[in-house]
């Protein structure tokens, strides 16, 4: 027997101190498991004892098979243990990776809810698609001539003045910001088959500065109806309807001579609102009248055969007083709270 094939306590205590020194600077649970591997797998030193263990002489192999027993398991121990601190180390650490702060202070997001202008444009759309009209559409940059010309202004009418009309750059191209939804009057009637029962909902602009009661950019809703034999009476009976749908059915309206270029004659539409704020009134409500002939003319309509009727009026406004909104700025600001107030359905 060579002196190499013996196994010496000397050279066991010195491949356990090397494990020990491995196992401790092991840094991670994978460190560690790579460390087993070069440690207690194939080709390490306590392998190369436990195969040297079987060519020893029957008189060695019990104290050296002690010896590397012991060696083995106080390797194994020292895996153990490290094994355990790592792993309540890495815990540790991912549990305050993972803390959530119990008394941060919520985010609220809050349910959106749609727009009382939008509720209410489609509640006045349901009262007239009930009728039977359709709903037409226009460009919210219009050209000046439905505008205003084929409307019947004046061409010095103030109306186009510079404090009323946002007028588009380069201004020779005559186009302008609509300043009421009349120019779709005109567009209905040069691109419908007659008779025309329309209603046009839409967005409006004036040189206004928003406070309270005034906002640069509202809403309109205009109607009109051409048919053969139609008179205010029509007009009349139609809008009263309209009022009863809104307002109750002890609503009533009035009409007071006024005047528009494009109907003739023209009123101010008032509405009595039994359920106004602070008791019964009446309220100005908007613009009708009878489809001026010189519109109908531009429009290429016949006025020997057909006549018309039109009525515009503001939904901010009629929002206002029918659902009680003081100020016109809290429709324009987007708080969704304002909004909620009014549920989904007006
Ligand atoms: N367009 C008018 C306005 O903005 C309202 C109106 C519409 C009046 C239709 C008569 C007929 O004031």
């Amino acid at each position: 027997m060579s002196k190499s094939e013996g196994i010496i306590q000397a050279e066991v205590d010195k491949a356990i101190e090397a494990a020990l020194t491995e196992i401790t600077g092991s840094a991670s649970l994978a460190d560690l498991k790579k460390a087993k591997g070069s440690i207690l797998g194939e080709g390490s030193t306590l392998a190369g004892f436990s195969a040297r263990l079987g060519k020893l002489p029957g008189d060695q192999k019990a104290e050296a098979g002690k010896m590397v027993g012991s060696a083995r398991s106080k390797v194994t121990e020292a895996f153990e243990a490290r094994e355990s601190e790592l792993s309540s180390l890495e815990e540790a650490k991912l549990l305050e990776k993972e803390a959530i702060d119990v008394t941060a202070v919520g985010r609220i997001s809050r349910t959106g809810a749609r727009h009382p202008l939008t509720l209410l444009q489609e509640k006045i759309s349901d009262v007239f698609v009930g009728m039977g009209w359709e709903i037409a559409e226009g460009p919210e940059v219009e050209s000046e001539w439905f505008n205003f010309d084929a409307l019947n202004f004046d061409a010095d009418h103030p109306a186009r003045a510079m404090q009323d009309t946002f007028f588009v750059e380069p201004t020779e191209q005559k186009l302008v910001l609509r300043t009421h939804t009349s120019p779709v009057q005109v567009r209905s009637m040069l691109e419908r088959p007659l008779p025309i029962y329309v209603l046009c909902p839409g967005r409006v602009f004036r040189t206004d500065e928003l406070d309270a009661t005034h906002t640069p950019v509202f809403h309109q809703v205009e109607g009109l109806a051409i048919d053969k034999g139609l008179s205010m009476a029509d007009l009349r009976g139609t809008l009263e309807h309209f009022a009863r749908i809104m307002f109750g059915e002890d609503a009533k309206i009035r009409l007071r001579p006024s005047f528009f270029p494009f109907t003739e004659p023209s009123a101010e539409l008032d509405v009595w609102y039994p359920g106004a704020k602070g008791g019964p009134r009446w309220v100005e409500w908007g613009g009708c009248g009878m489809v001026n002939p010189n519109v109908l003319r531009a429009s290429g309509i016949d006025q020997e055969v057909y006549t018309g009727f039109a009525f515009g009026m503001g939904i901010e406004r009629t929002l206002m007083f029918r659902n009680e909104v003081s100020d016109m700025r809290d429709m324009v600001e987007g708080d969704v709270r304002f909004s909620q107030q009014f549920g989904m359905v007006l």
